[in-house]
């Protein structure tokens, strides 16, 4: 059956590539339509943040939107988070049957947690095509039906199918699709990020707690006040002074020297 995205986007739908942004990128720089999915369900070099590697073995859900957009730094900051708003709608979609508790909450700057365990990641790229208009690719990978090997991540991982849920790829795609469309346009058409950035902290993993971030060169800690106006974490280090961090990664415990 051919899945039902919103209107506009195209799908190119692939059983196995090195990695949908990869593919993302070569087909915008040979002028592919904007905007649309690439989906793979399996990717044999999956890419995660900070160069490492996003196991994706059939089962999960590995796709990316392709989105033509200015490339201001604050817009891929504030998309990124429209993007962790659309992935956690479409988990909350895939769970609604599941009866017993669950917690799902986003992980600054953009991880989903459930229970605890993360569930998803994304990943954000972008490039200029021959004609000059830029792209951006959105990747996004989901575990749906499984958590890849625990003795391969740095993180305790689960899926959606470990709490209960028996969504598949083509139901959490579709959910995807809508949610990340909506949460698009009221980015783009309505509130703005303001209701980007309260929606976000309304499912913050940490908000208002002692945490510890890792910037580059630095470990600090503090309590987590939310994001600026721009996408910014806001972190209020033990000495009283307010931090602005664009990019790190965070943890509610003290970091373990493995997760840095
Ligand atoms: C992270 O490290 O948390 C981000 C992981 C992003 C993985 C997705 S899977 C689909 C898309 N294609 C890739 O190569 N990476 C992203």
């Amino acid at each position: 059956m051919a899945l039902k995205l919103p209107a506009g986007w195209d799908l190119i739908s692939l059983d196995s590539i090195d990695s949908t942004n990869a593919e993302a990128m070569r087909r915008a720089e040979a002028g592919a339509r904007t905007p649309s999915w690439v989906w793979a369900r399996r990717q044999t070099a999956g890419r995660g943040r900070q160069g490492k590697t996003w196991v994706s073995e059939p089962g999960n859900l590995y796709c990316s939107a392709l989105l033509e957009m200015a490339l201001a730094p604050q817009a891929l900051t504030q998309l990124s988070f429209v993007a962790g708003l659309a992935v956690h709608s479409a988990a909350h979609c895939c769970l609604a049957d599941v009866s017993r508790p669950l917690d799902l909450t986003l992980k600054w700057p953009n991880d989903l947690l459930l229970n605890g365990n993360k569930i998803s990641g994304i990943l954000l790229e972008s490039t200029v095509r021959p004609g000059g208009s830029a792209v951006v690719t959105v990747g996004i990978g989901l575990n749906v039906g499984h958590s890849p090997q625990a003795e391969t991540l740095p993180y305790a991982a689960g899926s959606l199918a470990t709490a209960g849920a028996s969504a598949g790829l083509e139901e959490a795609l579709e959910h995807l699709a809508d949610a990340f469309a909506h949460w698009l346009a009221v980015w783009n058409e309505a509130a703005g990020f303001e209701a980007v950035r309260d929606a976000w902290m309304e499912r913050a993993h940490g908000l208002g707690t002692q945490v510890t971030v890792n910037v580059p060169d630095e470990c600090l800690v503090g309590r987590f006040e939310g994001l600026d106006y721009d996408g910014a974490m806001i972190l209020e280090t033990d000495g009283g002074a307010k931090r602005r961090i664009l990019a790190g990664d965070l943890f509610l415990a003290p970091p373990s020297p493995a997760w840095s």
